[in-house]
């Protein structure tokens, strides 16, 4: 069997100053292999964005390791590395520039032709639902959240990476939207066989894409394995919250259970 994509083994992150330290995350461990999808989930403030950063490199580790096939995590933009998917995609792209050739930077930068890159872009445009004869010559700072959130998605496909780090990627778009983007990423990680590791508040979401699910609670795993197991037979009282409070229809928000439970004992990490 081939070694898995991404091992992220007992990650620690901490910020702040030693007199007031936030520990963002207390011993997150996983992997992932290609072609295979996991989801991150839990509240505000669980640690999921400081998690996929601290994969990606981009926020120092205190404690614990991640490898990349084996190795140490490098940026590559051509095909076979890692992209990520920004929570807040406005500020992941280059203001100033066109937005074809932010979407074709992957391809320009390993030396893919400006003709050929740019018509890719175009395609990668039109497959996340832009008209590239619309929006290909607007300035990245002229798009509104959703539309730099589309442009990211992308460009991170574009690049076929062989780890794609999404936070949040479908949170700020329309339902109609939602379900076309979590298409073309199901067909990366089919398709490609990329490895997915996908951040979201949305259990639906989660539940259709992921084979398996991370819980998180205060910077903690509170539970991790397959989603059928995690999703749908919970141990820990956080998880069972967290499934709790999904909005059904014809449920009304009081009937919606308030999360209110205690950290995760270690019993429940596994
Ligand atoms: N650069 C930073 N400096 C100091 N504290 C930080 C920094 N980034 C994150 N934190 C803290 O780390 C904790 C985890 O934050 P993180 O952004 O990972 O949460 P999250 O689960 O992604 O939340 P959300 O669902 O709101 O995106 C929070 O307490 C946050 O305030
Ligand atoms: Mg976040």
């Amino acid at each position: 069997m081939n070694a898995p994509v991404l091992e992220v083994d007992d990650l620690h992150v901490r910020f702040g100053s030693e007199r007031e330290p936030v520990h963002a995350v207390r011993g997150v461990g996983f992997t992932l292999d290609a072609g295979t999808v996991m989801g991150v989930v839990g509240e505000s403030g669980s640690g999921k964005s400081t998690t996929a950063k601290a994969i990606a490199g981009l926020v120092p580790i205190m404690q614990g390791s991640v490898r990349f096939h084996g190795g140490p995590v490098r940026h590559r933009p051509g095909p076979g590395g890692v992209q990520m998917i920004f929570q807040d995609p406005i500020a992941s792209l280059n203001p100033h520039r066109q937005v074809r050739d932010v979407v074709a930077e992957p391809l320009l930068i390993t030396g893919t032709s400006l003709r050929r890159a740019r018509s890719q872009a175009a395609e990668a445009l039109a497959d996340v639902g832009l008209d590239p004869d619309i929006f290909g010559g607007r300035r990245a700072r002229q798009l509104s959240g959703g539309q730099a959130q589309r442009v990211a998605i992308a460009r991170a496909l574009l690049a076929r990476p062989a780890l794609l780090i999404a936070d949040e990627p479908v949170s700020g778009l329309d339902v109609s939207v939602q379900a076309g983007i979590i298409n073309l990423l199901h067909r990366s990680v089919t398709e490609q066989g990329t490895a997915l590791l996908f951040v979201s508040h949305d259990l639906s979401v989660v539940r259709s894409l992921c084979e398996s699910v991370l819980v998180l609670y205060r910077g903690e795993t509170c539970e991790q394995g397959p989603c059928s197991h995690v999703l749908g037979n919970p141990q820990h009282p956080y998880t069972r919250s967290l499934i709790a409070s999904v909005p059904e229809p014809g449920r009304s928000l009081a009937q919606v259970p308030v999360a209110s439970v205690s950290a995760p004992d270690s019993s429940s990490v596994g």
